[in-house]
């Protein structure tokens, strides 16, 4: 049997990516410490595929509990792993927290991998690590600069790190998925993004506010050089991009000659201003989302998307679902939430 092992698979994306695993006739172990989760996201994988994915509560930087979970279940394969800490902000405030978590984490992973002969790693990085492209749409050979938040610097150190992993064993391959800004929940609304306290994201704020739960949205500059002044991202459905990690898995097991580290673009290869997403998102949902403009975010680029060629070639692999219908999960997601909470 093959089975994959998940860190942070009750995490948003880690979640998407089991339902989309188990789809696909995967068994799964997922390994949370639930410092960003809870266990009532295995309900709802259950409630989607028919089947609760077994579970340990282990924290990734306990090298001796990981190696428990390889002796648990010796059938693992392949590893995703997704668990990290992902807040800009706070990773900037607790620098030597983002680096022990997510840095300490692959560590031990590669090191195990090493120990119980387990050769597959998928590895959850980000276009973060492109900072401002000098050329748009962005490709994977593009230069990584300089990043501006530990939190971007543990996704480039990692990716250094896994480089250089594979390249001394060579009975070790990964594949590094840079994803561009995932949104959206699973059409059945049983699982999605669960920010803690005020999101930092723009697709959680819009959906907070246009419930009701935030009063206003602040949105960050109208001065950039972009046509109508707001920065422009690529958002991704969490659902195409939970797709890209089972085929990932499937290339990595598919080919036992593959070697070394290969790195993908996960994005939809069209740019949206953070007010044209408003204005899809308030059409397509049908509500008015107050908002103001205000200064720019300290950090923030200007303007990033994903030139996906070489992953719609290599993982035959695309993205197409449009944003509308990824917006109208994400609203269906906050109101399932808003239901719940009555
Ligand atoms: P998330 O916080 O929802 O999920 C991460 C999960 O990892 C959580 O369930 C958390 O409890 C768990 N976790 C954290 N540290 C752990 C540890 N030491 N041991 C065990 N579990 C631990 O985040 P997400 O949005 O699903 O992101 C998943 C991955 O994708 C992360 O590596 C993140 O950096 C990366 N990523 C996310 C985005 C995004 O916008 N969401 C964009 C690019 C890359
Ligand atoms: C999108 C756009 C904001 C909130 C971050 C990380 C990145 C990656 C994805 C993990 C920007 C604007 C936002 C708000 C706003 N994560 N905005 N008002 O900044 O592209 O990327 O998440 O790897 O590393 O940096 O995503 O959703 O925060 O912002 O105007 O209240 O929305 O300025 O232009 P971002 P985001």
């Amino acid at each position: 049997m093959n089975r994959i092992l998940v860190t942070g698979g009750t995490g948003y994306i880690g979640s998407h990516t089991v339902v989309e695993l188990q789809n696909s006739g995967y068994e799964v172990v997922i390994v949370d410490n639930l410092s960003n989760s809870s266990t009532d996201v295995l309900d709802g994988i259950a409630s989607i595929t028919g089947k609760k994915p077994a579970f340990e509560k282990v924290d990734c930087r306990d090298k001796q509990a990981l190696a428990d979970v390889f002796k648990k279940y010796p059938d693992v394969k392949a590893i995703i792993h997704f668990a990290a800490s992902k807040a800009v902000g706070e990773s900037v405030e607790k620098p030597l927290l983002y680096y022990g978590n997510n840095l300490g984490s692959v560590l031990n992973i590669l090191e195990l991998m090493g120990e119980q002969n387990v050769g597959n790693l998928v590895f959850s990085s980000s276009c973060t690590v492109y900072g401002q492209p000098d050329i748009l749409p962005v490709t994977e050979d593009a230069p990584v600069k300089p990043a501006t938040s530990p939190y971007g610097n543990t996704k480039q150190i990692a990716e250094e790190i896994i480089r250089d992993a594979v390249y001394a064993d060579n009975r070790l391959k990964c594949i590094a998925l840079r994803y561009f800004n995932p949104v959206g929940a699973h059409p059945s609304a049983a699982i999605g993004e669960l920010p803690n306290g005020v999101p930092n994201n723009l697709i959680p704020f819009v959906t907070q506010t246009a419930i009701g739960i935030r009063e206003c949205l602040r949105v960050f500059g109208d001065d950039y050089d972009t046509p109508d002044g707001s920065a422009i991202r690529d958002y991704i459905w969490v659902v195409d991009l939970a797709k890209a990690h089972v085929i990932a898995v499937e290339r990595l097991l598919g080919n036992k000659n593959r070697k070394g580290v290969e790195f993908f673009n996960l994005g939809t290869g069209k740019g949206l201003s953070v007010l044209e997403i408003l204005n899809v998102f308030e059409k397509t949902a049908g509500v008015k989302v107050n908002r103001k403009i205000v200064a720019r975010r300290e950090g923030d680029v200007e303007k990033v998307w994903a030139d996906p060629a070489f992953a719609n070639k290599e993982l035959g692999w695309k993205a197409e679902t449009s944003t509308e219908e990824m917006l109208a999960t994400a609203w269906a997601w906050e109101k399932a939430l808003a239901a719940k909470r009555k």
